[in-house]
């Protein structure tokens, strides 16, 4: 385990802790909800079942008596018809206005689980317990929730804050390796964004030597704490994404189209690869629109295709991939809009595209 102390981060709504004493303060607030709650559900898939309830479950065995949600894993079961399973579900079991729905998984339990909590008698009460690095440091984090629908990523979803988000860093000791890599792309584009140091204190290592460190390191402690913060600080800016949060989109524009096509076409890419892709992709375009000195863009250009490696795009689907960014829902009237990097630590908004430079872009990247 861990030697993190709980560290509550307060958003105008609701708490975040981190830590090794997360699950403890999950515990000590549990006493409240089995006071006030009707009736508690707690919603898995398959792995979070097997690697994170019994973890979980050892920590509360008060958590015994909630009534288990359990779904498959996998971002084709981040849909409409998964939720309505589990609104089914909730009813069969009597759940109602009353009750609370704890959200233990990756982001796609927590982007589902907090969908299905939105709707549900017009909201009930959730918390978010995540489990893999992507949702520790941004699915659970920000209130968005969703599903996909037709294969497009979250194009139904609400923003809904949870009651509570407990982070116990313990779970991602049974996360596979190329599921933390994926949350590093993660953590590398909150760096690129907003903080320079952070992205220099990251960069000193390779993808492979931190995949390298044990999770009772520091390292983690202060990866979790470096990126939750900025997170935090953006989203309490502007919750709903109407300006600075679009900083958290970039790799995000080209990424989520990648990641899109490749589940459309039943070859899914990990969300991090697909933004590690789109990362580099953009930052083309930074340099080309935003001013950023190419030098940078090398050094996170090489950091990337190191760790990540290189995305077999295919150049067929590129004007299917731009036609997905016209369609997504960031976008307005056909134009399309990215955050760009103008230097290192300080992303961008609203920077249009024109689809000859975004193709200029892949080009480059082909031939990396
Ligand atoms: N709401 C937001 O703001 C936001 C932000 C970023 C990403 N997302 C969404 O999050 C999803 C990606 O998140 P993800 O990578 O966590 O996906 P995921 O939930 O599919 O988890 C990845 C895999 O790891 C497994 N897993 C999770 N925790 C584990 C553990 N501790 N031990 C063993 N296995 C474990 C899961 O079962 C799954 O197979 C995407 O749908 C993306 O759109 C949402």
């Amino acid at each position: 385990m861990m030697k993190l102390s709980a560290r509550t981060v307060h958003t105008s709504r609701y708490p975040v802790l981190i830590g090794e004493g997360a699950l403890d303060q999950f515990r000590k607030e549990l006493k409240q909800y089995r006071k006030q709650k009707s009736k508690l559900f707690i919603l898995t898939d398959a792995n979070t079942l097997r690697f994170c309830l019994p973890e979980l479950l050892s920590f509360i065995p008060e958590l015994e008596a909630a009534t288990k949600l359990n779904i498959d894993g996998g971002e084709e079961m981040k849909s409409l018809r998964t939720a309505e399973y589990l609104w089914k579900e909730l009813v069969s079991q009597q759940a109602d206005r009353n009750s609370l729905l704890i959200n233990l998984g990756g982001g796609v339990v927590t982007d589902l689980g907090g969908y299905v909590a939105s709707a549900f008698h017009r909201g009930i009460d959730t918390i978010h317990i995540p489990t893999s690095l992507i949702s520790q440091i941004d699915a659970a984090i920000g209130s968005k929730t969703g599903v996909n629908v037709d294969m497009l990523k979250n194009q139904v979803g609400s923003f809904f804050a949870p009651h509570g988000v407990f982070v116990w860093p313990g779970f991602l000791s049974t996360l596979p390796s190329e599921q933390v890599r994926s949350g590093l792309a993660e953590v590398a584009k909150t760096a690129l964004i907003r903080d320079e140091q952070f992205w220099r204190w990251l960069s000193r290592k390779r993808v492979k030597q931190i995949l390298e460190i044990p999770f009772t390191d520091s390292f983690w402690k202060d990866l979790l704490l470096k990126t939750i913060r900025i997170k935090l600080e953006i989203v309490r800016h502007d919750p709903f994404e109407r300006n600075i949060r679009k900083l958290l989109n970039f790799g995000h524009t080209i990424g989520h189209a990648i990641e899109s096509l490749a589940l459309r076409r039943e070859t899914p890419v990990l969300h991090g690869e697909a933004v590690a892709a789109g990362m580099v992709c953009e930052g083309f375009l930074s340099v080309g629109q935003a001013g950023l000195d190419p030098h940078e863009l090398d050094g996170v250009r090489e950091w990337i295709l190191d760790g990540f490696g290189k995305l077999p795009l295919l150049q067929e689907d590129e004007s299917v991939r731009i036609d997905m960014m016209r369609h997504d829902k960031k976008n307005r009237e056909q134009e399309i809009r990215f955050t760009l990097l103008s230097r290192i630590g300080q992303g961008r908004i609203n920077q249009v595209c024109a689809a000859e430079q975004i193709s200029e872009a892949f080009g480059k990247y082909y031939t990396l």
